[in-house]
């Protein structure tokens, strides 16, 4: 106690004699350079005062439910808890919150109290919450080429995510993808670097606008670099582009971040030119934190230390390690050895704490390490929600209309197709509510056929798996596509289930329709473009929907007219599976491959009038 009572003295100190020295200046714009610098004099004293053991905890990431058990905090010195695929605290937000709090005190109350991060996946919203607000995954978003839009969803997915006690969030996903057949295809905004790099700024700054505003969390670039670009799209293979694109396509993305001051960046799995991403030091510490300036943390993905080379990931740049699924031991006890041996330099552990202390300081923790409550009240509020229509709304394609779109509300009847309809967890993808998302609507979720049903005011029949062949309907409305995915299972590679052509059941869902030789209009819910050019040609009206999220009203309101379509293809659209024989899928660069729709490409309807 008496250690703890002199550094509190002594930061105490230290920090009055700053600020008074500071407020005396902040009569002139300086006072922004002056917090700063007071943050960095907060870092060198705290990190002085700091025991190897303290300074590998604070290097040390783990799970809140099973990586660790009571106590471990305190005795292991642990500086971050993350939340992921797993035991939630909870069905409230309120449980949540109870639970990230009592870790945050067993944080404060060792030796140094120094507060933690909290993290988890709130890629489209905070999606690991039943009652979440949940936006359109990231192809969708590119595909409305909106980065106040985009923005503006960032500020809301901060809120919602510290009114689950988060502080920290492990995006924007910056790739640039070049090959559909990865599982990850969705999670990224587009083919083309510039409107990846709008984008992620775009997102960077929504989620953390002043960083020590309770409503605001760290954000996270990822993955550095070249996830989308390797060959033939395996998620954590090999990228082979050349050092050149390298620098103009899948950097250019991170030196927008860099500029944002993103808190943080993640290391990626896949290798380049030989060596894994996660142990490149030509490009972790060189590139991003020298010659870029970086002064961020770096942090690994999963189980980075034991899968990438152990040290050798740390001495390429990485500061924090997710040393989760028991991972934590190994990974303390193993540097804790090679920094007193010499094998890793004190100079290193000190770069990678000074990092990780100057965002926590930045955060404002060590002022307010707890959530706001009260925003709890916030999370899927109906203005929340409203954004997300209308991103869903901006994220359609459209591809095809010979004139049966808009759809008239006066019909007599229609008949929807397809369990994707009426299917909240169908239309979300991935990373909702569970890694590799649900098949169940979830909770303050609107599905496309109740969105259809509040709009048409005829006869409307649901005829989920095309059973009932409804031949005297006016029109069919088929709602196909991929069933969820993430991360590796959702390759394309001959072994998962997924395919880069529609199901053969879902193909069997339009013929039978065709057959019946009443209008059809498809909308397809994917991660991707898949090849749909027989099934184009077979409808009358053909939308591209991507994974629109929670408020499935938003698709409904555009096919009636209520607004017209705006979206823009943020990939080049491959005609045949062929198109997809070499390393990668159709891409605007490559004129190799004439692909079915080029990047830009979206009807809308005309003499439009609203
Ligand atoms: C995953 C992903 C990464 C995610 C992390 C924590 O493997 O690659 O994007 O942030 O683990 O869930």
């Amino acid at each position: 106690m008496l250690r703890w009572l002199k550094y509190t003295s002594l930061v105490l100190i230290l920090s009055t004699t700053f600020s008074f020295h500071s407020f005396r200046l902040c009569e002139n714009s300086q006072l922004i350079s002056h917090l700063e610098d007071n943050i960095e004099f907060r870092v060198d004293s705290l990190l002085s005062l700091m025991t190897l053991q303290e300074k590998i905890g604070q290097m040390s990431q783990v799970r809140h439910f099973d990586d660790i058990k009571e106590g471990d905090i305190k005795t292991k010195l642990i500086g971050s808890i993350i939340h992921t695929e797993g035991p939630t605290p909870g069905k409230s937000a309120e449980q949540w919150q109870q639970k990230f709090i009592q870790l945050q005190k067993e944080a404060l109350s060792t030796r140094l109290g120094i507060p933690l991060l909290i993290g988890v996946d709130a890629v489209h919203g905070q999606n690991t919450f039943n009652g979440a607000t949940i936006f359109p995954h990231n192809i969708g978003l590119g595909a409305t080429g909106n980065a106040n839009l985009v923005k503006k969803i960032a500020e809301i997915t901060a809120l919602e995510a510290q009114a689950c006690g988060f502080n920290w969030v492990f995006s924007p996903c910056a790739a640039v993808p070049y090959n559909e057949r990865w599982g990850r295809f969705y999670e990224a905004y587009s083919e083309n670097s510039e409107l990846t790099t709008q984008l992620t700024q775009a997102s960077i700054l929504g989620l953390q606008g002043r960083l020590d505003q309770e409503n605001t969390v760290m954000a996270c670039a990822k993955h550095f670099f070249g996830d989308g670009a390797t060959d033939y799209g395996d998620e954590g293979g090999i990228t082979s582009v050349s050092r050149k694109e390298a620098y103009q396509r899948l950097i250019t993305p991170y030196k927008a971040a860099v500029n944002a001051k993103c808190g943080s960046i993640m290391a990626s799995f896949n290798s380049y030119h030989s060596i894994s991403m996660h142990a490149h030091k030509d490009y972790i510490l060189d590139t991003l934190k020298l010659a870029m300036q970086y002064d961020g943390m770096v942090v690994s993905d999963w189980r980075g230390y034991s899968r990438f080379g152990g040290d050798s990931i740390i001495q390429a740049g990485i500061d924090m390690v997710m040393a989760v699924n028991g991972g934590l031991d190994s990974f303390q006890n193993t540097l804790r050895k090679s920094v007193e041996s010499g094998v890793v330099s004190m100079e290193r552990i000190d770069d990678a704490v000074r990092r990780i202390l100057r965002q926590k300081f930045r955060l404002g923790l060590f002022e307010n390490p707890f959530p706001n409550k009260d925003l709890i009240a916030q999370i899927g509020r109906k203005e929340h929600r409203d954004l997300a229509r209308r991103a869903v709304r901006e994220s359609l394609v459209l591809l095809k209309n010979d004139g049966v779109l808009p759809l008239d509300k006066e019909l007599s009847k229609i008949v929807i197709v397809g369990e994707h309809a009426n299917n909240t967890g169908l239309q979300s993808g991935g990373w909702t509510i569970h890694w590799q998302g649900t098949d169940t609507s979830y909770f303050g979720s609107t599905t496309i056929l109740q969105g259809i049903d509040s709009l048409f005011k005829g006869e409307l029949v649901y005829d989920s798996l095309a059973t009932m062949r409804v031949s005297d309907a006016d029109l069919a409305i088929l709602i196909v596509g991929e069933k969820p995915y993430a991360e590796f299972l959702g390759d394309i590679d001959g072994v998962n289930e997924h395919t880069l052509t529609l199901s053969s059941e879902h193909r069997a869902y339009l013929r039978a329709y065709k057959d019946l030789e009443i209008p059809m209009v498809v909308v397809l819910l994917s991660g991707r473009p898949l090849v749909v050019t027989e099934e184009l040609e077979q409808s009358n009206g053909f939308v591209a929907a991507w994974l629109p999220g929670s408020e499935g009203l938003g698709v409904a309101e555009v096919l009636f007219g209520d607004y017209n379509f705006t979206g823009k293809l943020a990939h080049s659209w491959a005609k045949s599976v062929t198109d997809f024989d070499g390393l990668y899928g159709p891409n605007y660069w490559d004129s190799n491959i004439t692909p079915l729709f080029p990047i830009g490409y979206g009807l809308s309807y005309t003499n439009f009038e609203r």
